[in-house]
């Protein structure tokens, strides 16, 4: 944590962060960051962390519910997590993942799928993977004032057309069409582009050649900012890190360590102790004992 002068720690920000202040970062080069959440209580700790922007990620699937990938994940899922998310958490860019099904079918069902993010989630904008493909739904959502975030390189909801989560954009015929669909993505309208998993040369090209903000994840130092899943940096995703990811702490150990102590301590009868219960007065348990003594006697 940062400290101020006196070693008292610095106050965390407190004005909402918008749209244009992520452009305005880009054009002043400060770097962005953003992290994912997908409930009220990390919300909170993110937002008290200082950070940017919270995506409410369709990564859900994996990381809280338990699928293998992110394609089951609904559209009633994430409305309902991101409702969480922002119940939590205020002053972030708050950004709701649209999942897979709810607008590959086309701008219509798109905007009717976004609106339900900013209307029953409090989400500021949305996020839709893809390049040339979606560019005329970014366009739709954006002439429609839904603020969008596109995610191209390795588009997690295409893993099985991909073969796999494997690094994208490797050859040079590869990247200049990723940076094409970046372009044409930003001319439809998009506010920021994620870039994922793409060799750290391509995020800089990308990152050089467009006036929005780069987030990337797996694509370099140069990108304007960075965003990772929150269980990956934090240990809370098993033993499996993409090589992309940085654990900052190993809160899964910790975690375990606090429920075996719990378990050795119900077991051995040393929890609970007087300082978690409850007390009545004497003259109540007096009177409660007689009574239940007068009913075993009659
Ligand atoms: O679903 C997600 O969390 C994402 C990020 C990894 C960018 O799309």
């Amino acid at each position: 944590m940062s400290e101020q002068h006196g070693g008292a720690p610095a106050p965390a920000p407190t004005k909402k962060v918008t749209v244009p202040d992520l452009i305005a970062m880009k054009r002043d080069g400060k770097r962005i960051t953003m992290m994912t959440a997908y409930d009220a209580a990390f919300a909170r700790l993110v937002e008290r962390a200082g950070i940017d922007s919270i995506l409410v990620g369709d990564s859900l699937g994996m990381v809280v519910l338990g699928y293998p990938t992110t394609v089951p994940v609904t559209m009633d899922d994430m409305v309902r997590h991101a409702a969480a998310v922002s119940r939590g958490a205020s002053r972030p860019l708050l950004i709701g993942d649209m999942p897979f099904g709810s607008y590959q079918a086309g701008p219509a069902d798109a905007l009717r799928n976004a609106a339900r993010f900013l209307k029953e989630a409090g989400m500021d904008a949305v996020k839709v993977e893809g390049g040339a493909e979606v560019v005329e739904t970014v366009r739709a959502l954006s002439a429609n004032g839904i603020a969008v975030m596109a995610h191209v390189g390795l588009t997690p909801q295409r893993v099985a057309q991909l073969g796999g989560f494997k690094v994208q954009a490797k050859t040079a015929g590869a990247a200049r069409q990723l940076i094409d669909d970046s372009l044409a993505l930003e001319d439809a309208g998009a506010f920021a582009i994620v870039l994922e998993s793409v060799p750290a040369a391509v995020g800089a090209l990308a990152t050089e050649r467009l006036s929005i903000p780069t987030i990337g994840i797996g694509a370099g130092v140069d990108c304007d900012g960075q965003v990772l899943v929150l269980h990956d940096v934090l240990g809370l995703y098993g033993d499996f890190k993409p090589k992309f990811a940085k654990r900052f702490a190993e809160i899964g150990s910790a975690v375990v360590e606090a429920l075996r102590e719990y378990d050795h301590e119900v077991r051995d009868g040393s929890f609970p102790t007087d300082e978690q219960s409850f007390t009545m007065k004497e003259n109540e348990l007096l009177s409660l004992q007689r009574s239940l003594a007068q009913r075993k006697a009659g």
